[in-house]
C-alpha cells in the first residue's frame, strides 16, 4: 500500500475529476497535494466538506486527518512533486469553440516550480495535439532551467460521475507518452492506481480516442432523439421499438430519447472535435447534425408538455422534476433542462421545478412536490422523489425518463 509514500502526486484542479483521482491516489499509497486557484473551493475540501459526490465527507477527513492529502491554492507545491496531472476545466466559448484557457494557465502555472525528472500528464479533454502543441511548448517557456527534464504524456479521465459500477480504479485507463521514457512513467504512474492501463502509440491516439469515446454517445442520442420524434408523429412507442430491437444479439446497443444532452463531456467534447475538423480543413457533418437535433430536444419537450394542457388554461403551470444533467448527481452544468424552462417561459408557462440533489439552481429553490401544476415534466429521475402524490392528485406526467411507464396519468416521451 505505501510504495509510493515517499513520493507527492501533486494534481491541477480538485472537481469532478481530480478530487476523485486524489482519492484513489491516497488509497494507493501517494501523497497528495490537490492545487486549486478557487479558493473557497479549497477552503471547503481543507475543512472536510467533499464538494463533489463520488467523495464522501468522511473519506476526505480520513485522507486530511492522516496527513495524506490537503488542498492549496499555491503551485509552489509542485516543486514536492514526482508526478503532476492536469485537470482543469476545458469548455466552449462564446462561439461554442474550444476555450483552452484554463490548460494553458495551468501549465503556465506549473511551469515555474518544477524539478527534475518530473512526469506531467493531461488528464483534461481536448482535441488531438493539445499535449503536444500547447501544454509542452508553454511548459518549456516557463519552466526555470531548459535543463531541467520532463516527461509528458496524455491520459484523459474517463470517470462518469455518480457511477457506483464505474470508478477511477477500476475503469481502464488509456496513456499516450511524448516518447519511450515518458511512456514508461505514466504507465508506472496509473498502474499505481488503477486495475488495467493501456498504452496507446501517441498522446494524439489518446486524445482523439476520449474525442471517440463521447462523440459516440452524442451521435447515437441524437439518433434515438430524431427518431423519437419520427416515432411520435406516427403514432408509434419509440421505447417498445428500442426494446424490440435491443433484441437483436449483436450489432445494436440501445440508447433513449430525453431533454437533451448535459454535463460537461457529452455536449462539449464533440464540438472540440468539430472544431478540430475544421483546422484541418475537414468536417464532421454528422456530429454537427446531432449536436443540432439534440439542442432543439428541450423545445420539442416543451411543446409536447403544452400539448398536454387544455387549451382553455389560460396561465399554464408547469412542474420541472430533476434539473440536474442526469440522476444522482446535483450537477446543472449544461443540463438541457435549462433549455425547457427557459422555452417554457417563453410561451408565457409559469415553471416550478423539484430537485433533491439542486437546493438552489441560479437564483430560484426548488419548490414542494404539493406546488400547483396544470402538466409535470419528468426530465432527470432522481432518487428518493416520491412521484405517487402527483399520481395520486391526478397530475399528468410526461415522462423523459422511460422511469415510471404504464402508470396513471404519464407519458412517455
Ligand atoms: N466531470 C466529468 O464527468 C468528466 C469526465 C471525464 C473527463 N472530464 C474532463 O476533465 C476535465 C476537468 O473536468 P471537471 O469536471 O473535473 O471540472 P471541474 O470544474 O469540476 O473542476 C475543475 C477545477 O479546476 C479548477 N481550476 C480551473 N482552472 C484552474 C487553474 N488554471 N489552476 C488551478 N485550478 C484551476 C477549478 O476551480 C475547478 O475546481 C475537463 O477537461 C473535463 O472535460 C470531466
Amino acid at each position: 500500500m505505501n510504495a509510493k509514500a515517499s513520493q507527492t502526486l501533486v494534481i491541477i484542479g480538485q472537481g469532478y475529476v481530480g478530487l476523485p483521482l486524489a482519492m484513489a491516489a491516497v488509497d494507493a499509497g501517494w501523497m497528495v497535494i490537490g492545487v486549486d486557484n478557487f479558493e473557497p473551493k479549497v477552503a471547503q475540501i481543507n475543512s472536510g466538506s467533499s464538494p463533489v459526490e463520488d467523495v464522501s465527507d468522511k473519506q476526505l477527513q480520513e485522507a486530511l486527518s492522516k496527513g495524506v492529502y490537503r488542498a492549496s491554492t499555491d503551485f509552489a507545491s509542485v516543486s514536492q512533486a514526482s508526478v503532476v496531472t492536469i485537470c482543469v476545466p476545458t469548455p466552449l466559448d462564446q462561439k461554442r469553440e474550444p476555450d483552452i484557457s484554463l490548460l494553458r494557465s495551468a501549465a503556465a502555472g506549473v511551469a515555474p516550480y518544477l524539478s527534475n525528472e518530473v512526469l506531467i500528464v493531461s488528464e483534461s479533454t481536448s482535441y488531438p495535439g493539445t499535449l503536444r502543441d500547447v501544454i509542452i511548448p508553454a511548459i518549456n517557456l516557463h519552466k526555470p532551467k531548459s535543463s531541467v527534464k520532463t516527461y509528458f504524456a496524455s491520459a484523459p479521465e474517463r470517470v462518469d460521475p455518480g457511477n457506483l459500477r464505474w470508478n477511477q480504479k477500476n475503469t481502464p485507463r488509456l496513456v499516450g507518452g511524448i516518447d519511450a521514457e515518458s511512456q514508461k512513467r505514466a504507465f508506472e504512474f496509473y498502474e499505481s492506481i488503477c486495475d488495467a492501463v493501456v498504452a496507446v502509440s501517441t498522446p494524439e491516439v489518446a486524445e482523439a480516442a476520449k474525442l471517440l469515446e463521447n462523440t459516440f454517445r452524442l451521435v447515437n442520442i441524437g439518433l434515438v432523439n430524431e427518431f423519437t420524434q419520427l416515432c411520435f408523429t406516427n403514432g408509434i412507442n419509440v421505447h417498445d421499438v428500442i426494446e424490440a430491437a435491443g433484441t437483436k444479439p449483436y450489432g445494436f446497443m440501445p440508447f433513449r430519447p430525453g431533454v437533451g444532452v448535459g454535463g460537461h463531456c457529452i455536449p462539449v467534447d464533440p464540438l472540440y472535435l468539430t472544431w478540430w475538423a475544421r483546422q484541418n480543413g475537414g468536417s464532421a457533418a454528422l456530429v454537427e447534425s446531432a449536436d443540432s437535433i439534440n439542442q432543439g430536444m428541450p423545445r420539442y419537450v416543451a411543446e409536447r408538455a403544452l400539448a398536454m394542457i387544455n387549451s382553455k388554461v389560460k396561465s399554464p403551470r408547469v412542474l420541472i422534476l430533476g434539473v440536474a444533467y442526469k440522476p444522482g448527481v446535483g450537477d446543472v452544468r449544461e443540463t438541457p433542462v435549462s433549455e425547457l424552462r427557459d422555452a417554457l417561459i417563453a410561451q408565457g408557462v409559469n415553471v416550478g421545478w423539484h430537485d433533491p440533489l439542486v437546493p438552489m439552481w441560479g437564483d430560484t429553490d426548488s419548490v414542494d412536490l404539493d406546488w400547483d401544476c396544470d402538466v409535470a415534466i419528468l426530465a432527470t429521475k432522481q432518487p428518493g422523489v416520491d412521484l405517487t402524490q402527483l399520481i395520486d392528485r391526478g397530475v399528468q406526467i410526461l415522462d423523459c425518463t422511460n422511469s415510471i411507464r404504464n402508470l396513471a396519468g404519464v407519458t412517455s416521451l
